[in-house]
């Protein structure tokens, strides 16, 4: 069934990108704008509008926006604060739906005056406004990267909202070196018209976005944001970083996009109610979204811990029990069969020490066993290096494992460089792999307490 259409499809869909402020010279953000564009390769057709040339990197250029020849609907805008008000009018006037307004110089430095003039234009002229004071925003599926961030966005299925602009650029780059993938990248800066809940709510039918992960200083409109993240949480995880904990954070908060940081206790207890996930800091967030872009749902508490070192393992017992994960005693034929790939000395209790000796045809054998029986619902593997074992082949057959099943599947390889090359090897291949067994146990206690939210949601 094909999704009706919303006011916000332009934003990710646009059949055409125009860029006003498309610039000639090589580090200018309007330079930047268009190279990326064209260089992520965009499909549709790309106008930049400069009233100094005649054309851009081979493509015409117009004078305004109302001389370009097709029709338009998706308007990239970098160009002073002060002329952009009257560009959102041409932009209206000629059909446009979406402006991306990338500049500063708004209420974030005092000018509300000026602001608000941008959101009449947009109001009167039927735009919609996202921004000001924002690097863009990019949409892989459609191969859309209208950012002056990086060119190169790694696809996948987490969708990434932030308020912050130089941490969302940041996060461009850590993302290809970690091997996430990103549906979305929307930085919302002053949030003037669209804000988190309009993106929400478009976030929430598209098909290639499996959790949203939202960087947010303050939200404008509480009640319509917990609404929409109430319906949005039944369907798909919502990851949030609120800044300005502190009371020095929130004024750090106010002086940088003009939020009101609010009480912090308020909004955790908000957030648990809406179903939303409140992520500590950003690696916590990005962890817990790399197990979530498996698409995967829980399916029940049991869990079990396979793993050849012993400490590890007593280490991961730890933070299940603090992270509220229920560790399965495992029943007796469950014990028999794993019992079948380890040595007399290995222990088919949980969690599960298949020894120091055990190869990747052992692991296999003990998590197929666990994917097998009923009483299992999630499954951690934890890997130390050994000299008798080989990393990258333990990757590659947790990687088809994790394939096979729709129990959610976690995993911790700890030691030298084959094992930074088999942690590469799953991050690519879209198995949740972590440096640490408590990231691994975080991660699956996250989606875990995303179950049970969604339990309770449903039934209000
Ligand atoms: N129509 C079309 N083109 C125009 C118009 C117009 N009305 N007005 C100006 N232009 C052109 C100019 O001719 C210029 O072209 P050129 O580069 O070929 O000379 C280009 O648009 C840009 O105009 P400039 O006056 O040169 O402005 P400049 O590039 O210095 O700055 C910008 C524009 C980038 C929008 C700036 O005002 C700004 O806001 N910068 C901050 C952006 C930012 O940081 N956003 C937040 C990001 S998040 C983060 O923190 C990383």
């Amino acid at each position: 069934m094909s999704r009706k259409s919303h006011p916000l499809d332009p934003l990710f869909h646009p059949k055409s990108v125009v860029i006003v402020g498309a610039s000639k010279t090589p580090g200018k953000i309007g330079h930047a704008l268009l190279t990326n564009v064209l260089k992520y390769g965009f499909k549709g057709p790309v106008y930049p509008v400069n009233p100094k040339y005649e054309e851009i990197e081979d493509l015409k250029c117009y004078p305004t926006v109302l001389d370009i020849p097709g029709e338009i609907d998706l308007v990239v805008v970098a160009i002073p604060a002060e002329n952009v008000p009257k560009v959102i009018g041409e932009i209206g006037a000629k059909g446009g739906k979406v402006a991306v307004v990338i500049s500063s110089g708004f209420k974030e430095v005092g000018r509300d005056d000026l602001e608000k003039e941008l959101l009449e234009y947009g109001r009167r002229y039927g735009v919609r406004i996202l921004g000001p004071n924002i690097f863009g925003v990019a949409y892989t599926p459609k191969r859309l990267n209208a950012t002056f961030g990086p060119t190169e966005v790694r696809e996948g299925s987490i969708a990434f909202i932030t308020q912050s602009g130089a941490l969302g650029i940041a996060l461009m780059g850590w993302t290809i070196v970690e091997k996430i993938g990103l549906s979305a990248l929307i930085s919302v800066g002053n949030k003037s018209d669209i804000d988190d809940a309009d993106l929400l709510e478009w976030l929430k039918d598209d098909p290639h976005t499996k959790v949203v992960l939202v960087y947010m200083e303050g939200v404008k409109d509480g009640r319509k944001f917990l609404k929409v993240a109430r319906e949005v949480s039944k369907k798909k995880p919502i990851v949030v970083i609120k800044a300005g904990r502190t009371a020095r954070g929130m004024k750090a908060v106010s002086s940088h996009t003009g939020s009101l940081a609010g009480m912090d206790s308020v909004y955790s207890a908000a957030f648990e109610q809406a179903g939303i996930l409140r992520a500590d800091n950003v690696e916590e967030a990005f962890d817990w979204a790399v197990l979530f872009s498996t698409g995967k749902v829980p399916l029940g508490e049991e869990t079990v811990i396979i793993t050849n070192g012993g400490g590890v393992g007593v280490l991961a017992t730890d933070a299940c029990e603090v992270n509220r994960i229920k560790l399965l005693d495992p029943p007796e034929d469950l014990r028999e069969a794993f019992s079948s790939y380890m040595p007399p000395f290995g222990s088919a209790r949980n969690p599960v020490d298949i020894t120091g000796q055990a190869t990747h045809v052992e692991f296999e054998g003990a998590v197929e066993s666990a994917i097998k029986h009923d009483s299992v619902k999630n499954i951690i593997v934890l890997y130390c290096q050994t000299a008798v074992s080989d990393p990258i082949k333990l990757a590659e057959v947790l990687v088809e494992q994790n394939r096979s099943t729709e129990k959610p599947m976690v995993a911790s390889f700890i030691g030298g460089e084959e094992v930074a090359e088999a942690m590469e090897i799953m991050r690519e291949r879209e198995f949740p792999a972590y440096p640490t067994p408590e990231r691994a146990v975080k991660a699956l206690a996250a989606m875990l307490r995303w179950g049970r939210r969604r339990k309770l949601l449903d039934r209000v």
